[in-house]
């Protein structure tokens, strides 16, 4: 007997993965040549390894930020805090200088590290993987560190906060 499976229109897969709630987190790096930052919003950053210490996340083909800041190796992550919703906005959008309005400083590496963000990874990118229209990142953690308050959470194509929950 053979299983028939579903037509996967692409509207309906994001519509129901959307169900599944990410956090918000900035990939970020310096552009070879220029040294500009250039970055971009991902919701699939994750971790993957505990030992070596590895995270993963994937990015799109057509993303304009990636191609310029893999050259370089090095770049941060930062997991964006409840209320950063401006800097996921401006991150998160085409257009050419995406950090004029946002507030960031340097990591040790210089990349750039989102100010008052909840989290902060600085990684190296040891290996790219086919992922269908996506590239599958998989960087070493070089040091890390987190802020405080609350994450800022996507949920539903929505940004919204995390409600502690009672257990
Ligand atoms: C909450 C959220 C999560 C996202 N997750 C990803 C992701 O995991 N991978 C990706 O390639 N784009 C993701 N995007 C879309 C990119 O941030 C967006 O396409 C960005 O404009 C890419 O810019 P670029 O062309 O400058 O690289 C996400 C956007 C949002 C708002």
């Amino acid at each position: 007997m053979t299983m028939s499976s579903q037509t996967i229109e692409p509207r309906h897969f994001r519509d129901v993965m959307g169900h599944l709630p990410t956090g918000v987190v900035v990939v970020a790096g310096r552009e070879v040549g220029t040294g500009k930052p250039a970055g971009l919003i991902v919701g699939t950053f994750q971790s993957l390894s505990l030992d070596p210490a590895l995270v993963t996340f994937s990015v799109a083909r057509t993303s304009s930020s990636w191609p310029k800041i893999r050259p370089a190796e090095y770049f941060s992550a930062s997991v964006l805090a409840d209320g950063q919703n401006d800097v996921c906005r401006a991150l998160s959008s085409k257009t050419d200088d995406k950090f004029a309005a946002v507030d960031w400083h340097e990591s040790a590496d210089g990349t750039p590290k989102i100010s008052g963000a909840h989290a902060w990874i600085d990684c190296r990118t040891v290996q790219e993987l086919e992922g269908g229209d996506h590239v599958i990142v998989i960087a070493e953690v070089l040091r890390l560190d987190s802020g405080g308050g609350q994450p800022l959470v996507f949920h539903r194509g929505k940004l919204g906060g995390y409600r502690t929950l009672q257990l």
